[in-house]
C-alpha cells in the first residue's frame, strides 16, 4: 500500500478523488499497490464530503508524515504550491500536479531536484487537461527533433469563439456558460487574454527543444478583441478563428506566440470545437502528429493527474521525470518573425 495526499479539494482535486474511487481496482493493479488517500488539505471544511475524515488544513502533518510517498497539488496558482511542492520533493516525496503556473514558472528548478533524489516530478495535466502529451514529448517522440508545435491548449477561449462562430452569441453569454461548467480559470483574464496558453506552449517549448523557456518572453494576445464582425469576415472567406499557441524552431532558433489566427479548413485544427484541446507537432523524423481530447474540465483534467499518481506510485525511487535544463532559452524577437 502507498500512501498519497491531495493538495486542494476544488474543482479539480474533487474529480481525483472521484477517479480514483470509481477505477479503484484497476488503478491498483495498474500501480501494482493499492493507492490509499490519508490526507486532503484544504483550507474549507467539506462536512458529509467523501474526504471529511482525511480533511487537514495542516500542510506540516503531510510532510513530517514519512509513509506518504505522493503527493497530487491541484490548488492552482504559484503560491502557496510553490513552496509546498518544493518542500514535498525535498522531502523526498514525489509530486504530481495539473498547475500549468507552477510548472511553467518553475519547472526547470522543481524537475532538478526530482532527479537529483531520483523522485517524480510529474505534469501531464498542466497542459491539454486529459489529454497525453507530456509524457509523448518525453517518451514517444524522443528519436525526433521537434521543430514545431502549434497548439489550440485553453478550452475556454475555444468554447467561446466556437459558440460566437457557430451561434452568433457574444462574449459575455458564452464566458459564462464556460465558467459554469467548470473550464473556465477562477480570474477568466488568465483565458480570455491568452496568458493561461502562453504558459502551457512555454512548458511545451521547454520540454520539446530542452531549455526553459520563459513564459514572460511571448507574444501574447488574448480573444477579447476579437468582435462578431471578424468572425463574419473570416466564415465568408471560409476560415475559422482560433486562438493558437505556437512555437517554431528556425536555423536554431525558437519564436513563440499566441494570438487569434485565421486558419482554413484543411489545416486539422480548424475543426477542433468546444473545449477540445488539440496539439499539432511536427518531428524532423516522424513528420506530422496530432494529439487531441478534452482540454479543461474536472475529470478530464483529473484523468492525467490520477495517471501521474499511478507512474509516481508505480517509479517509487526511479526518476522518470523529463529533462529540460534551467539554462534559458533567448527567444527570436516576434517582430522580426513577421516583418
Ligand atoms: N482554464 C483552462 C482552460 C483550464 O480553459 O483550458 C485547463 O487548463
Amino acid at each position: 500500500m502507498v500512501d498519497v495526499a491531495i493538495l486542494g479539494y476544488g474543482t479539480v482535486g474533487s474529480g481525483v478523488v472521484e477517479v480514483l474511487t470509481k477505477n479503484e481496482e484497476s488503478i491498483n493493479k495498474k500501480a501494482g499497490k493499492k493507492i490509499k488517500i490519508k490526507y486532503v488539505l484544504d483550507l474549507k471544511d467539506f462536512p458529509g464530503s467523501p474526504i471529511e475524515d482525511v480533511l487537514t488544513k495542516d500542510y506540516d502533518t503531510i510532510i513530517n508524515d514519512p509513509d506518504v510517498k505522493v503527493i497530487a497539488e491541484v490548488m492552482g496558482g504559484v503560491e502557496p504550491a510553490y513552496t509546498f511542492v518544493k518542500k514535498a520533493l525535498l522531502n523526498n516525496k514525489s509530486v504530481v500536479t495539473s498547475n500549468k503556473e507552477l510548472v511553467a514558472r518553475h519547472g526547470a528548478e522543481l524537475l532538478k531536484i526530482a532527479r537529483q533524489r531520483d523522485i517524480n516530478f510529474l505534469f501531464e495535466a498542466s497542459v491539454g487537461g486529459g489529454i497525453p502529451i507530456i509524457r509523448p514529448l518525453n517518451q514517444s517522440l524522443t528519436a525526433d527533433e521537434i521543430y514545431e508545435i502549434t497548439g489550440i491548449l485553453n478550452g475556454t477561449t475555444n468554447f467561446i469563439l466556437s459558440k460566437m462562430a457557430d451561434e452568433g452569441l457574444d462574449f459575455n453569454t458564452v464566458l459564462k456558460e464556460a465558467q459554469d461548467k467548470g473550464y473556465a480559470e477562477r480570474n477568466p483574464e488568465a483565458d480570455v487574454e491568452g496568458f493561461d496558453a502562453c504558459r502551457k506552449i512555454a512548458i511545451l517549448s521547454s520540454l520539446a527543444f530542452g531549455m526553459h523557456v520563459d513564459f514572460e518572453d511571448i507574444y501574447t494576445e488574448g480573444i477579447t478583441k476579437v468582435s462578431d464582425l471578424d468572425m463574419a469576415y473570416a466564415k465568408k472567406l471560409g476560415y475559422d478563428i482560433k486562438l493558437l499557441a505556437t512555437s517554431k524552431k528556425k536555423n536554431d532558433k525558437v519564436y513563440a506566440m499566441v494570438a487569434p489566427t485565421m486558419i482554413g479548413g484543411e489545416h486539422p485544427l480548424s475543426n477542433v470545437n468546444g473545449v477540445f484541446n488539440a496539439i499539432f507537432v511536427k518531428g524532423n523524423v516522424i513528420g506530422d502528429v496530432m494529439f487531441y481530447g478534452k482540454g479543461a474540465g474536472k475529470l478530464p483534467t483529473a484523468s492525467a493527474v490520477v495517471a501521474d499518481m499511478v507512474d509516481a506510485v508505480k517509479h517509487i525511487k526511479r526518476n522518470i521525470v523529463s529533462f529540460w535544463s534551467t539554462k534559458k532559452m533567448e527567444l527570436m524577437d516576434i517582430n522580426e518573425v513577421l516583418s
